[in-house]
């Protein structure tokens, strides 16, 4: 029985594209894992603080020689570390907020990102502890920020998400983009845009 821990990062609920696209995802892996578990974590219904020196304290402490007060500390970390172990895959909703992601995602990542649980320095060179996790990342831009346009040096959200994703193990990753949202608020007809990014995620969730 395989599990599937779906996140969402956009504010705009109904109005969202990134949401609507992770939530066919979420329809067609489901029809093809009858049996399958899937995790919804929404980061904006998500309290999250920022990282502090307390916290930081608390992570290289070894878990052993913690106090009640640093394991509290690490509580909703360790919740959302809980969901990404049980899950074997992953579908993320990103919406671009000034060229990067959204503060509710970087929140989410400073709290997954930890010493000894998703990475590691034990041999002096990093290692990702997240393996064999393959994962969806369904992104959403008001503008278009395709290879060789003028703005593509403006996208922030692909290259950081590869990154930190892949120091933390996810080697097997697909980025799916649905760019020009923008075109919406300009009267673009929102069935005919989300027409060929629906096929692209259906048929892409049949394959993982
Ligand atoms: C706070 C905010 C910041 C945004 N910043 C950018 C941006 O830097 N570049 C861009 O192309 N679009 C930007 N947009 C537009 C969104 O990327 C676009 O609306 C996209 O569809 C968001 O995904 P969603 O529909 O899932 O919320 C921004 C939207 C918001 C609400």
């Amino acid at each position: 029985m395989s599990t599937l821990l779906h996140i969402d990062s956009s504010p705009l609920y109904g109005r969202s594209v990134s949401r609507q696209l992770t939530g066919a995802f979420v329809d067609q892996w489901k029809s093809l894992h009858l049996d399958g578990t899937v995790i919804d974590r929404d980061l904006n219904a998500t309290a999250i603080a920022p990282i502090t020196a307390e916290w930081v304290g608390a992570a290289y402490t070894p878990e052993e020689a913690r106090t009640p007060q640093q394991k509290g500390l690490l509580a909703v970390s360790d919740v959302l570390l809980t969901e990404l172990d049980r899950a074997d895959e992953y579908v993320i909703g990103v919406p671009m907020h000034n060229f990067g992601v959204p503060s509710v995602l970087k929140l989410w990542i400073d709290q997954i990102a930890r010493v000894g649980r998703t990475f590691t320095y034990g041999s002096g060179i990093p290692k990702g502890l997240l393996t064999g996790k393959k994962t969806t990342f369904i992104i959403a831009t008001g503008g278009i920020y395709d290879a060789q346009t003028r703005m593509s040096s403006f996208n922030f959200v692909e290259p950081y998400l590869r990154s930190v994703f892949g120091f933390l193990g996810v080697t097997d990753a697909t980025f799916l983009t649905a760019g020009g949202t923008a075109a919406l608020n300009q009267g673009l007809d929102r069935d005919a845009f989300l027409a060929p990014h629906l096929q692209v995620v259906q048929s892409h969730a049949q394959t993982v």
